[in-house]
């Protein structure tokens, strides 16, 4: 007789939905928020499609308490949200803006009021402009210095009810996209030297974050960052694709997770860097590698790696005809989520482990009669679960899931046309509509299986 084999989860994983503060928010401008680099770098033609800014965005500065009853009632118990630290300090600086923290005492009330624990992130890509301006952004060490005082403050006015904080998001696409290439804000394209300082100076503040938790965070604080390492995926599940793919994880990921993990530049990032060291004090490294309670990741897609011709690593390119959601960038690479995860916890003995962001973009139609049919991304998100099961299966310690997002956003430089949210959002009349990814993911929270 046949029978499926349940694909549940433990008891105790953690199942949410994620977003950021300047992808949803809106309200760009409003009760003293001060603008972000993002704010300014959308008004440059040609930079974000369609010339689409944030002001606006999906308006849940005002439509927050809407926005939580529906998660709640899709069923989530776990929401990773953003702070922007413009409307917490306008000029990333100096006083504190009142009406900013009211704001997210009230965003924080309202998740506990729907038995929804918030994860809170401190830094989204939304730098103050002030910051840009009168120190160079992340280029420079003071903007770590500011850091710190934004996460105090952050701790002390909502540590009382948040538990759960995420330090940074995704250094390497504020840095390296940000002041590398130029494709996000501030759009910058600094000599790689540069580029390495921002990593540098982005670790730091992640450092302050770190220390402003364990020194006022209280009892039962926890805090991580959340990386994006390039997965590397073994082309075969073999002991030498696997060893390939492994050395080539650790080279191209070593900008964040050495210094994170060994507490200083090791030869994996000499190796990569060469001449364009970041600038240190030895020092930095004890701020840096402070012992965390979690990594979090951000899986979409991967590279796949064999052995070479000559027994070194290969990386493989994506054939054109390789399947990618309509976001381009994003190939349909399942194993990127179980590689990922596998390799911080073999490699960095990481003893908890969040998928802090997995999703899918696609250009969805508008509701018909209602409904909008997202069977590809309902595909896409079951077939990076079911990777994730066997990541726990093989002993690999994740605990927790969040998809993002809850509902469609601003997509940075593609701006609203690029839709992940298992939520419609009709962008004229903000009106929120559940896909169909949102009542079956809802239900695989509820039963904490894959359906
Ligand atoms: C990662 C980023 O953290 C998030 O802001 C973005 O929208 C998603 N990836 C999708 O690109």
């Amino acid at each position: 007789m046949i029978r499926s084999q349940p694909l549940s989860f433990p008891k105790s994983f953690q199942w949410g939905f994620a977003a950021a503060a300047p992808q949803i928010e809106g309200a760009a401008f409003e009760d003293n928020k001060g603008p972000s680099i993002w704010d300014t770098f959308a008004r440059i033609p040609g930079k974000v499609l369609n010339g689409d800014t944030l002001d606006v965005a999906c308006d849940h500065y005002h439509l927050y308490e809407k926005d939580l009853e529906l998660m709640a009632k899709l069923g989530a118990k776990n929401y990773r949200l953003s702070i922007s630290w413009p409307r917490i300090f306008p000029k990333g600086r100096g006083s504190v803006n009142p009406l900013g923290i009211d704001f997210y005492n009230r965003v924080i009330d309202a998740c506990l009021l729907h038995g929804v624990t918030p994860w809170v992130t401190m830094f989204h890509w939304d730098l103050p402009q002030a910051l840009e301006e009168d120190f160079g952004g992340w280029r420079d060490r003071r903007t770590a210095d500011a850091f710190g005082p934004y996460a105090d403050t952050l701790v002390k006015s909502l540590g009382d009810r948040v538990k759960n904080w995420i330090t940074i998001n995704e250094i390497f696409c504020f840095t390296q996209d940000g002041y590398g290439n130029g494709t996000k804000a501030p759009g910058a394209k600094e000599s790689e030297q540069v580029v390495n300082q921002t990593y540098h100076t982005a670790l730091l503040a992640h450092g302050e974050a770190v220390r402003a938790v364990r020194q006022y965070g209280g009892h039962g604080a926890r805090v991580g960052i959340t990386d994006n390492p390039i997965p590397t995926i073994p082309l075969t599940e073999t002991e030498g694709d696997i060893e390939a793919a492994r050395q080539t994880f650790i080279e191209i990921n070593s900008r964040v997770l050495e210094p994170l993990y060994r507490g200083e530049y090791t030869d994996a990032y000499f190796k990569v860097v060469g001449p364009n060291v970041a600038h240190f004090q030895q020092e930095d490294f004890d701020l840096i590698s402070q012992k965390t309670d979690f990594l979090g990741l951000n899986v979409y897609t991967g590279q796949f790696v064999r052995t070479g011709a000559n027994g070194s690593p290969e990386i493989l390119p994506f054939p054109k005809s390789y399947p990618t959601a309509d976001a381009t960038w994003l190939a349909h690479a399942p194993q990127a989520i179980y590689w990922c995860a596998r390799h911080v916890a073999e490699i960095y003995e990481v003893p908890s482990i969040i998928i802090t962001e997995n999703g899918a973009g696609y250009d969805d139609a508008p509701p018909v009669n209602g409904e909008v049919l997202d069977l590809h991304r309902r595909d896409y998100v079951r077939n990076y679960l079911r990777e994730l099961h066997r990541s726990i299966g093989d002993g690999v310690p994740v605990d927790g899931y969040f998809l993002w997002s809850f509902m469609d956003n601003y997509e940075w430089m593609d701006g609203y046309q690029r839709r992940f949210g298992v939520v419609y959002n009709d962008y004229a009349t903000q009106q929120r509509t559940p896909k169909l990814s949102a009542k079956w993911f809802g239900q695989v929270m509820a039963e904490n299986r894959i359906l």
